[in-house]
């Protein structure tokens, strides 16, 4: 119902969509419509700041159980759940703590792991700010993975900035691995992760194998994002063997170079 979904679809009318049409979209209405007003769920460096309600109340939990943890994770799609929890370790760990802090995100939208940092849009009309960040292109589309909430093509610039400098680091998960990783919570724990949280959790479950045979023993916090009970198909396409491994292919790393070709370099 916008010219920039419009546009979209005259070039490809079989288009999937992506976070970054949305955007566009949400922008367009927002700039043409008196009483509409656009505010944005992640990404902006402002947005992952007031998140951090999640990480200074995990520490008080921590505290009240008298440890600190030594893994803080989350799932990166935008970046403002995982810099939610993280970015007060981050500032522990600036000051010299010892954590290790990991964004997971899906090796089918790699954009810590495999994409350039660099300014890029965080829309596909280009009509964003441009922000310094990680970034697979901003005419990215993502393949129709089970993780709808982490294909956005860019990564919040401040978590961007903190994997570039060290103080975090990022890990890729294809969605068999989240899925088991998954399954496997939902018969231990009792209750269902959204496909996002489980990128999350697989980080969690390699963590806590790599601790068994070390023989430590570890604190790992991670953030539980949302609930899976909404989104059972997923779980059904898993279940009976219907979903397939994707690793974005190299092609795709040369378009997101593409895409940014031109625009100035931090
Ligand atoms: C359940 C869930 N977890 C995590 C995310 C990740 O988003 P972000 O990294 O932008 O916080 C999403 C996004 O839609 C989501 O739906």
């Amino acid at each position: 119902m916008t010219n920039a979904g419009r546009n979209v679809l005259a070039e490809h009318p079989d288009s999937p969509g992506s976070l970054g049409i949305a955007i566009s979209e949400a922008v367009e209405d927002a700039v043409t419509h008196k009483n509409s007003r656009y505010s944005l769920g992640s990404v902006l460096n402002h947005v992952l700041m007031h998140q951090t309600i999640i990480g200074l109340e995990a520490q008080k939990q921590m505290d009240k159980l008298g440890v600190y943890p030594d893994v803080v994770i989350g799932c990166a799609g935008g970046g403002s759940n995982f810099a939610g929890i993280a970015l007060p370790f981050a500032r522990d760990k600036i000051h010299g703590k010892r954590v290790t802090i990991i964004g997971a995100e899906p090796s089918s939208c790699p954009t810590m792991t495999r994409g350039p940092f660099a300014y890029d849009f965080g829309d596909l009309a280009k009509m964003t700010p441009l922000l310094p960040m990680y970034t697979l292109g901003h005419d990215f589309v993502p393949p129709s993975i089970h993780a709808g909430g982490l294909r956005y093509h860019g990564m919040a610039p401040v978590v961007s900035h903190l994997v570039r400098e060290k103080v975090m680091e990022a890990r890729a998960y294809n969605q068999l691995e989240t899925f088991d990783a998954g399954v496997k919570w939902a018969r231990t724990e009792g209750f269902i992760p959204a496909p996002e949280t489980n990128h999350a959790i697989a980080a969690v479950v390699d963590e806590a194998m790599r601790a068994k045979e070390e023989g430590k023993e570890k604190v790992i916090l991670f953030d539980w994002s949302g609930h899976g009970l909404v989104d059972l198909a997923s779980y059904e396409a898993y279940l009976s063997g219907k979903l397939e491994q994707y690793d974005l292919p190299e092609e795709e790393i040369q378009r997101a170079l593409k895409a940014i070709e031109g625009l100035p370099k931090p």
